[in-house]
Parts: C-alpha cells; sequence; structure tokens
C-alpha cells in the first residue's frame, strides 16, 4: 500500500476515534518548536527551543544558522515534546509541520524531518500553513471559539485583517501595502539600538515612556482595511536622527511609546473600520480575534480591548506564550486539517511565499 493511500485509511479511522493526538512541528523562522496537541483544543505539551541568541548577534534572523539550527535541535525539540506529554511517537495519531511561509532551508529541515517520521512510523501527516497555526492558536486558549469570526494577524512578515468564515476558510479583507507591523517594529528597535528581536524591546521600554511626547503622521493607503507602516517607520528614522544631531542623550522610552502608540492605532483603527462597518450593515461579528507575534503588544492587547468593550464584539486573544511562534498552534490547524481529510503524501515540499486567503 503506498503512504499516500495508508494515510487516508487512517485518517477515516481517526475520524471515529474520541481523542486523536498529533505531534506538530514548526521551523519557519528562528524557533524550532514541537507540541502534542489533543483534539485541536488541549495542550499536552508545548516546547519551544529559541534561536534568539544565535542570531542577536547580526541584528536579525540568517536563513543559513537557522537551518543549521532546527537541524541540530529537531530531533531533541520533538523527543522533548513528546516526553512531556508522557506518549511515545506510537502513541500519537498523527504528525504535522509547518509547511509555509517563512525561510526555505528553515521550512525544508521540519518538513524532512516530519517526512521521514511519518513514514517510518506509519502515521499520516499534515503540511500545515504558519498563518493558519497562528489564528488557530486562539482555539487553544479559547476552547469554545468556532469560525465564522473576523482576526487581526500581526506578526514579523504579516499584517492581515481576515475573516475566518469556517476551518480553513479565509477571506483577505485588509492587509498591509508595505511593510508588516512586526518588521516596522523590529526596525525602529533597530533604529534605537535595541537588540533583535525588536518588537518585545520596543513593548517594554515603551511601558516607561510617554506616547504623546512625539507625533507622528497617519499613514494614508487606497484600501479601507489595508494598513501601512513605512511611512511611519521613515518619520521615526528622520526624528531619531534629528535628535541625535542634536547631540543630546536620545529619549528612548518616550520614542518608543510614541512609535508603539502609532502602529498600534493604525492597527485598530482599521479594526474600528471593518468592525463598524459589519455593525452598520446589520452582521456583527460573533468575535474579533488577535493572531502572531505582535498580538503579544500590551498596548495593542489594551487598545483593541477598548475597542471591543467600546463596540461590545467579544474579543479574543491568544494567550502571550501562544502569540509568538509555536508547535501548538500547528498542532490545532492540523486537527481541523485532518477532520476534512486534507492530508500531505510523501511529495510535501516547502512553500516560502505561501499565501492564507485570497482578497475578496
Ligand atoms: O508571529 P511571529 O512570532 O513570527 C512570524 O510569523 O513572523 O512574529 C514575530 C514578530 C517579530 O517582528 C517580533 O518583533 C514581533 O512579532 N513581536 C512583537 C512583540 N512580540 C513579538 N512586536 C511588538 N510587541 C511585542 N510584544
Ligand atoms: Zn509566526
Amino acid at each position: 500500500m503506498t503512504f499516500q493511500a495508508f494515510s487516508e485509511q487512517r485518517a477515516k479511522q481517526l475520524a471515529e476515534k474520541d481523542r486523536v493526538c498529533i505531534l506538530a512541528l514548526e521551523t519557519s523562522c528562528d524557533e524550532t518548536a514541537a507540541a502534542v496537541v489533543e483534539n485541536g483544543r488541549i495542550i499536552r505539551s508545548n516546547v519551544v527551543f529559541s534561536q534568539i541568541d544565535l542570531h542577536a548577534l547580526y541584528g536579525g534572523v540568517v536563513p543559513e544558522i537557522a537551518s543549521r539550527a532546527h537541524m541540530e535541535a529537531c530531533d531533541r525539540v520533538v523527543d522533548e515534546a513528546l516526553r512531556q506529554a508522557g506518549m511515545t511517537l506510537r502513541e500519537v495519531d498523527a504528525l504535522a509541520v509547518t509547511r509555509g511561509p517563512g525561510l526555505v532551508g528553515a521550512l525544508l529541515t521540519g518538513v524532512n524531518c516530519m517526512k521521514g517520521l511519518a513514514f517510518s512510523a506509519e502515521k499520516p501527516l499534515i503540511g500545515v500553513h504558519h498563518i493558519e497555526g497562528h489564528v488557530s492558536a486562539n482555539y487553544l486558549t479559547y476552547p469554545d471559539l468556532e469560525p465564522p469570526f473576523l482576526c487581526l494577524v500581526v506578526s514579523g512578515g504579516h499584517s492581515h485583517l481576515v475573516e475566518v468564515a469556517d476551518y480553513g476558510v479565509y477571506r483577505l479583507l485588509g492587509q498591509t501595502v508595505d511593510d508588516a507591523a512586526g518588521e516596522a517594529f523590529d526596525k525602529a528597535a533597530r533604529v534605537l539600538g535595541l537588540p533583535y528581536p525588536g518588537g518585545p524591546r520596543i513593548d517594554a521600554l515603551a511601558e516607561e515612556g510617554n506616547p504623546l511626547a512625539f507625533s507622528l503622521p497617519s499613514p494614508r493607503t487606497g484600501g479601507r482595511y489595508d494598513t501601512s507602516f513605512s511611512g511611519l517607520k521613515t518619520a521615526f528614522l528622520n526624528l531619531v536622527h534629528t535628535l541625535e544631531q542634536r547631540g543630546e542623550p536620545l529619549p528612548k522610552a518616550d520614542l518608543a511609546a510614541s512609535f508603539r502608540r502609532a502602529v498600534c492605532g493604525e492597527l485598530t483603527e482599521k479594526t474600528r473600520r471593518l468592525l463598524t462597518d459589519r455593525l452598520a450593515e446589520g452582521h456583527p461579528p460573533r468575535a474579533m480575534a488577535m493572531a502572531g507575534g505582535v498580538s503579544a503588544n500590551r498596548e495593542l492587547r489594551r487598545m483593541m480591548s477598548s475597542l471591543c468593550d467600546e463596540l461590545g464584539v467579544p474579543l479574543r486573544m491568544p494567550e502571550i506564550a501562544l502569540c509568538t511562534d509555536n508547535g501548538a498552534m500547528i498542532g490545532s490547524a492540523a486537527y481541523y486539517q485532518l477532520r476534512k481529510g486534507d492530508l500531505a503524501d510523501l511529495s510535501l515540499n516547502a512553500e516560502p511565499s505561501l499565501r492564507l486567503a485570497e482578497r475578496v
């Protein structure tokens, strides 16, 4: 029997099973992460091995270093996830891995590792979209959350407003016309001389600063729900250079707070437009969710909370540890793919530029 025929048969058997445990691996960027997730909702283990120290020296992720580090860490991280879940490879029901988007070498390492394990242990394999994983982190934090809902996806490479119409069904409503929100935070941090990764550093520093100390321009975009961060980034760069030329010490906390306020303001403003439009059309969203590394940002969480409170829309935010890259979110997304019979075969490949959804 071919691997594919075997996987399909096994997936049908799993449809009858009450408890399905998936071992998932995430290696799309700079975290080697593995987890065991039960029924898409319960985290049995979640192990994240961060490569930050390896890349910090270079001020950003170095793709070759990332691939090599994933290769060295994969087996250990997978073993640790199984150990913490109290399971053996034989006992898990299926395997999942991020197939894209991300760094090609980093993705390939994970894809090949899981293809090898799936073949040797005779387990069905599921290839997961990284951003679908981020969205699914909400299912882990809110066991009762079900589509449809709206989601603000904000990571190092994405700033999307999407409608999650069903499991695995997304409609792209708005997106950044230039940089992603996380990228903007990382660049601003570099300008302030903060180490990589910049987003969390800016966030921490901003807590001590005055967000009204400096005013930055409001971005302009064509699409109603689109965002833009490159103008903000340039204005910030010019502001910092002007202050530096005065030869005085930089008020870094005030600068961080002002920049954070501007980025979060842009994201919240476009979310406000979407929510008010839906309410005006008589289609109040069941929930507004957040996903991706930037959804860990304290100011963004506060601003989105007050927006949703004001409009009476339930807000769903993954717990902080599940906002950034992890294996559990991949295990959650994989469960719903498995239920649809959306399985990978041994031709599964890394897809560095995979899209989540086409624009509507
Ligand atoms: O989702 P993620 O872990 O990886 C990608 O899929 O890109 O997001 C990483 C991004 C980085 O740009 C990082 O600086 C940003 O998320 N980030 C934050 C915070 N935590 C992570 N940005 C702002 N505030 C934070 N607290
Ligand atoms: Zn991510």
